[in-house]
């Protein structure tokens, strides 16, 4: 049994951590630490939680202690780079679910967070996070989780650049998100009133998720146009992303299919679906669907997540299972049954 730091634990993704780890079958205590909220109790700050979440006075960021075995830090981008050196060189294993370490290089860091890097030997050690796609040593120290967008881009299409990279003339990802995907603080863009049968595309081409979809795919042996556009859904929870691929040769269906199987075949949270997923099928848990459709040259992949589980908390955690060697399912697939508010 360990302990565990969940740190902006009165956040959107914080929320979602603190369901699932006081549910979780290998986690006996744990502490939240908020900002502006320190002090209050978590009854307070989200009273769907009682009965179900042992209540505890959220802990101000600045008094952290160094006491839990893993900190899953969930703090705007440039919080968590104040914080991950000094727990890195403590021991301590950290998931970071923040922009601050998902890209390699600390030039790209600064050009799209508009932020110096003051820790680039870390972005060197760090493992970036697709949980299902990965295996940790023990020795991990640091994982930075992937973003919302880029985990179920990359979950549909690493497949198919891992096999076909050097035939792939270009991939463009049209992207959709709830409005939860801009985290808590109010905004006049988010309101109800501004989005309530509304749809907008927003960031276009200045989106910081470009860039970590783009190391990822060019990682994997991608070397051609990537387009990557972003829109706001009027829902709460979700991401909807259309993948589109086209290759400098044909491809069959049934080869296409075999392969994503057969990629997939042990994977417990990704689901691969003979029609185009729907939203309601994913939200509140912690799976990926996806769905592939070929037409000569043209592959058009759709797959769809829940921001603040799949996008979010339940891959830390399920990242974290990984980490210890755990079953990574553990803690992730009740979910439903406890019926807290998803956002
Ligand atoms: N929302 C998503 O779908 C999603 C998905 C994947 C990744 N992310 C990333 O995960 C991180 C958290 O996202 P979120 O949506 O949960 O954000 P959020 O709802 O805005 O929550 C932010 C958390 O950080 C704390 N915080 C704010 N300013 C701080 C400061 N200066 N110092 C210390 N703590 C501070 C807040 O504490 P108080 O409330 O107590 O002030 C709160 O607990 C962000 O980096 C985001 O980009 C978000």
């Amino acid at each position: 049994m360990i302990s565990v730091g969940i740190v902006g634990g009165s956040g959107y993704l914080g929320k979602k951590l603190v369901e699932l780890c006081s549910g979780h079958p290998y986690i006996d205590d744990f502490d939240v630490y908020g900002n502006s909220s320190a002090g209050e109790n978590l009854y307070s700050l989200f009273p769907e939680f009682h009965q179900l979440v042992t209540d505890k006075k959220i802990k101000s960021t600045n008094d952290l202690s160094f006491s839990h075995d893993i900190y899953f830090l969930a703090l705007p981008h440039g919080e968590a780079l104040k914080l991950v050196p000094s727990l890195i060189s403590a021991g301590k294993k950290v998931i970071d679910l923040s922009g601050d370490f998902r890209l390699d290089s600390p030039d790209q860091y600064l050009k799209w967070y508009n932020i110096e890097h003051t820790s680039p030997e870390l972005l060197k050690e760090k493992v970036y996070g697709l949980a299902d796609l990965k295996d940790y040593k023990n020795e991990t120290k640091l994982i930075a989780n992937p973003g919302c967008y880029p985990t179920a881009a990359l979950l549909s299409l690493l497949p198919l650049v891992i096999e076909w990279g050097n035939k792939i003339i270009s991939i463009t990802t049209v992207a959709y998100s709830g409005s939860s995907g801009a985290g808590k603080s109010p905004k006049v863009d988010l309101l109800l009133s501004e989005m309530d049968g509304n749809v907008k595309a927003y960031n276009v081409h200045k989106h910081r998720h470009e860039p970590e979809i783009f190391q990822e795919l060019t990682r994997n042996g991608f070397n051609s146009d990537y387009t990557f556009t972003t829109h706001l859904l009027p829902v709460a929870v979700g991401i909807y992303e259309t993948n589109i691929v086209y290759l400098s040769t044909n491809i069959n269906q049934k080869k296409i299919t075999a392969l994503y199987n057969d990629f997939y075949s042990l994977s417990s949270f990704v689901r691969l679906r003979e029609t185009p997923p729907q939203l309601k099928w994913v939200t509140g848990t912690n799976f990926c669907d996806i769905n592939i459709s070929v037409r000569d040259n043209s592959v058009i992949i759709t797959s769809a997540i829940d921001n603040l589980i799949k996008g979010g908390g339940g891959q830390a955690v399920q990242n974290m299972n990984k980490l210890f060697g755990w079953e990574e399912t553990a803690g992730l697939l009740t979910r439903r049954e406890k019926n807290v508010s998803v956002y």
